[in-house]
């Protein structure tokens, strides 16, 4: 299977925020932030791995700073990290209020998406071949994150073994 780069999977995608998206007092919901979390890094998997992908984890997501109706949502997501059949995605998430064009970095999160085949088993996935410095660091990083939510995954899945 042939290497792939970051910047082969790289996805923007930008959403201006509408009434349907926020609470009466003009502030998006959470949940509409994180949908938008999810397609992106959805689509940066896809991309990835060329086949389709699941979303095995979301890391704890922090909202900051609040995002605003009428306001243009800016998500990038990129691979950091590939395993056998997982990738970690980083999304950043940026604000523009369009009327003063200031640019806000609100929030950042990362999910592990797996790519799985048409019967929905995990299967192989290309590897990740950095050429920055920036990449090597992003990896190694989220390779440290693996090795704490494999072992939290451990755990789950034994309290739930219990119930
Ligand atoms: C994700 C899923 C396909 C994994 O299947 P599985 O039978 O547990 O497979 P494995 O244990 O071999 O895990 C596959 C890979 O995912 C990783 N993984 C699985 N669950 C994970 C979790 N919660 N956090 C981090 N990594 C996880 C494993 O470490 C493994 O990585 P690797 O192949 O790169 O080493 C399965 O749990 C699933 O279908 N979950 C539901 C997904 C879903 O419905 N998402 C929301 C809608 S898209």
């Amino acid at each position: 299977m042939k290497k792939k780069r970051v910047e082969d999977s790289t996805t923007i995608i930008s959403q201006v925020m509408m009434p349907t998206d926020a609470n009466n007092q003009g502030f998006v919901h959470g949940g509409n932030i994180l949908k938008l979390v999810d397609q992106a890094a959805g689509v940066c998997a896809m991309r990835h791995s060329e086949s389709m992908c699941v979303t095995a984890a979301i890391d704890a997501v922090h909202f900051i700073e609040p995002i605003k109706l009428g306001e243009l949502v800016t998500l990038k997501a990129s691979v950091n990290y590939v395993g056998h059949t997982s990738m970690e995605i980083g999304v950043r998430i940026e604000s523009e209020d369009l009327k003063t064009r200031k640019v806000r970095h609100t929030n950042s999160c990362y999910l592990t998406m797996v790519a799985i085949d048409n019967k929905g088993k995990p299967k192989k996935v290309p590897k990740l071949e950095c050429v920055s410095k920036e990449q090597m660091k992003r990896c190694k990083r989220a390779e440290m994150r693996r090795k704490i939510k494999l072992k939290e995954l451990k755990e789950i899945k034994k309290s739930l073994k219990k119930n």
